[in-house]
């Protein structure tokens, strides 16, 4: 009789998630069981990526800027996860690859429920940022100017432009990894995958979060119309 199975297998309900991969003797290639549970457990990541920035979306209209933060550095955590399980595909042979493609069916990235939250949250929780700025009558080119004025929109603030970069970094490890697996310019599943996946790579999640750099530095330009000007001072200088 096998053992009964244990509170800890009962509660993370370890056999049904155990049995979510292809058995050894199904495996198109022993590599197929890396790229499954690389692409299974992003889901599972992108997944708790949503949920938290819901989270956040409520908490910023609570006014609740601490617990916001905490949770934008939970959210970096995950996506450097998420980065990390594409590192470990470096490792997949170009010949493994077109072994587990054979199998995909017409199976894409492109398809994933995951990838389509990652896209669409951002724009979802920005609102929910803008009205905090209204209740509190500030703009983002005020709390950029002096950001020591204002820590905790500021911290929120640089908490949505991580996530951002971190969006955007996955976007370009991917295609990366998409070039050192199949070549720059195959066609795949779905059309000539270069020129997608670079359209993709254009893409900012928080545009305004990327304007006010511009502002800032156009009003520094502004008020040095000679540009960088440089001051010598001697070492003995009392100045
Ligand atoms: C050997 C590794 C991989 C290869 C060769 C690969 C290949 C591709 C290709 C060719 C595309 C373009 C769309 C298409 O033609 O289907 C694509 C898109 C995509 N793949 Fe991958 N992929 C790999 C790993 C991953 C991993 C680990 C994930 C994690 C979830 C992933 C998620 C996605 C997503 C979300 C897209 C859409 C990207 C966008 O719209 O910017 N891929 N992939």
């Amino acid at each position: 009789m096998p053992a009964p199975p244990t509170d800890y297998e009962l509660y993370l309900r370890v056999p049904e998630l155990l049995s979510l991969q292809k058995r050894p003797e199904q495996l198109a290639c022993p590599d197929e069981l890396l790229f499954q549970v690389v692409h299974q457990s992003a889901e599972l990541w992108m997944k708790l990526i949503d949920h938290e920035l819901g989270r956040a979306a409520t908490l910023l209209d609570r006014d609740d800027l601490g617990e916001v933060a905490v949770l934008l550095r939970r959210v970096h955590a995950v996506q450097n996860l998420l980065l990390d399980g594409m590192e470990t595909l470096y490792t997949l042979s170009s010949a493994d690859y077109m072994r587990i493609r054979a199998v995909l069916g017409r199976g894409s990235g492109q398809e994933s429920p995951g990838f389509r939250r990652m896209l669409a949250a951002p724009g979802e929780l920005w609102p929910h940022f803008e009205s905090l700025l209204e209740r509190q009558g500030l703009t983002l080119t005020e709390i950029y100017r002096e950001p020591r004025r204002f820590p905790s929109v500021y911290a929120v603030a640089e908490g949505l432009i991580e996530l951002d970069l971190r969006l955007q970094e996955w976007r370009n490890r991917h295609i990366l990894l998409v070039y050192r697996t199949i070549g720059v310019g195959t066609p795949s599943l779905k059309g000539k995958h270069s020129e997608l996946l670079e359209r993709g790579l254009r893409t900012q999640f928080f545009p305004a979060l990327w304007q006010v750099r511009d502002e800032l530095f156009a009003e520094w330009t502004a008020e040095h119309p000679n540009g960088a000007e440089y001051t010598l001072v001697s070492p003995n200088s009392t100045r």
